[in-house]
C-alpha cells in the first residue's frame, strides 16, 4: 500500500512500532465501554474513561500530540501514521448522510483518547445529530455537495467557521482509502501563506468586512455571522477565519484580498493521500482544509474517514452545552 504525504513542512509521526501497545489500550477501553452497557460512545463516562486511557498510550504518541498542542508548526497539521484500526472488523462503508458511530470500536476509542490529549471532544447538535465520532463518507446523490458527503473538490475552509464555538482541532482518521487512491486531504496554513501575501491584502483581511454562512451539514436556516475579519490576533502569526464557499466579502477590497489569498492557497497547499491507520490533526485556528475529488462506487468499499472535533477549552462554550455535556446545542 502506498501512502504519499507531499508537503514542504509536514509533521509526520510514524507509530507502526507502537501499534500493538496502542491497540491494547484501545481494546481495553472498548471492553470497558461495552461492559458498562449504559454509557455508549457519547456518554460522559466514556469520554472520562478515554481521557484516563490517554495516559496509558505510548509516549511517542502522547509527546507528538502535546507538542502539536503547544505549537502546531508552520503547516498547522500533524499526521500520525500506522495507528491500529482493526481493519478486519470493519463492515461496509456507510452510504447515508448523517452516518455516525454510536458503539465503541478501536478507531472510535483512538479518536476519543487523542481528543482527551488535546482537550475534550465536542460536537454540534444540528450536525450529524451531535455524535462525537462521525463518519465522513460519500453519499449517493450528494456528489456535488460542498461538505463531508460530497466527492467533488471540497474548497478550503476553517471547520464551522461561522460558529462562535468552532472546534480548536479537527481530527480525521482514515479507515479506508478511495478505490483509486486519488482523494487527497488538502491543508494550508496562514503561516505558510503570510510571507507571500501583499501588505494591502493583509490589511484588508484584518478588517471586519466579511460574513460567513453555516455549511450545508447544519441543514440550513442558520443566520450568517456578524461582519468579521479573516485575519485576527497577532499580525505576525494571525488566526485565520475563512470558508471559501461560505465566506462573503462585503467590500471590493475584501473581495480582491480573498482572491489573492485563494491563489496563494492553491499554490502552497499540501496534500495527504491518507492510508488506513493515518490520523490527521488540523489546527483549526491557523489551517484550512479541503479535499481533492474522487469517484465513489457505492459498493461498500468506498473512502471512509471518521472524524472528531476537539475543544481545547470546553468551558468557553458552557452556556451552549446543556448539562455541561459535549454537545453544543445551537
Ligand atoms: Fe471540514
Amino acid at each position: 500500500m502506498t501512502t504519499l504525504v507531499e508537503s514542504r513542512d509536514d509533521a509526520v509521526v510514524v507509530l507502526d512500532r507502537h501499534a500493538s501497545a496502542i491497540e491494547a489500550v484501545a481494546r481495553d477501553l472498548v471492553h470497558a465501554v461495552r461492559d458498562r452497557r449504559n454509557g455508549g460512545l457519547d456518554s460522559a463516562e466514556t469520554v472520562a474513561a478515554a481521557r484516563d486511557a490517554w495516559e496509558l498510550l505510548p509516549v511517542a504518541l502522547r509527546g507528538a500530540v502535546r507538542r502539536f498542542r503547544r505549537h502546531s508548526g508552520v503547516s498547522g497539521r500533524l499526521v500520525l501514521r500506522g495507528l491500529p484500526i482493526a481493519e478486519h472488523l470493519l463492515g461496509d462503508t456507510p452510504m447515508v448522510a448523517g452516518s455516525v458511530q454510536r458503539e465503541a470500536s478501536i478507531p472510535a476509542a483512538l479518536l476519543l483518547m487523542v481528543a482527551g490529549g488535546l482537550g475534550d471532544p465536542v460536537a454540534y447538535l444540528p450536525e450529524k445529530s451531535g455524535a462525537l465520532v462521525q463518519d465522513v463518507v460519500p453519499v449517493p446523490g450528494h456528489e456535488a455537495v460542498q461538505g463531508n458527503t460530497g466527492s467533488i473538490m471540497l474548497s478550503f475552509h476553517i471547520e464551522n467557521a461561522f460558529h462562535e464555538h468552532r472546534p480548536d482541532y479537527v481530527m480525521l482518521l482514515c479507515l479506508r482509502a478511495d478505490h483509486e487512491r486519488v482523494a487527497g486531504t488538502r491543508t494550508v496554513s496562514i503561516r505558510e501563506v503570510l510571507p507571500m501575501l501583499s501588505a494591502g491584502s493583509r490589511k484588508a483581511l484584518s478588517l471586519t468586512e466579511f460574513e460567513t454562512e453555516a455549511p450545508p451539514s447544519f441543514g440550513g436556516g442558520q443566520a450568517a455571522t456578524e461582519p468579521h475579519a479573516v485575519l485576527t490576533g497577532a499580525p505576525e502569526d494571525p488566526d485565520l477565519l475563512i470558508d471559501f464557499t461560505a465566506t462573503r466579502p462585503l467590500t471590493e477590497r475584501g473581495a480582491a484580498a480573498v482572491a489573492e489569498l485563494g491563489e496563494l492557497f492553491e499554490k502552497v497547499s499540501g496534500v495527504s493521500r491518507l492510508a488506513p491507520g493515518d490520523l490527521v490533526i488540523v489546527d483549526n485556528h491557523v489551517t484550512a482544509h479541503g479535499r481533492t475529488s474522487f469517484t465513489p462506487r457505492y459498493d461498500g468499499r468506498d473512502r471512509w474517514l471518521q472524524r472528531t472535533f476537539v475543544a481545547s477549552h470546553l468551558r468557553r462554550s458552557r452556556n451552549r452545552r446543556p448539562g455541561d455535556g459535549y454537545i453544543i446545542a445551537s
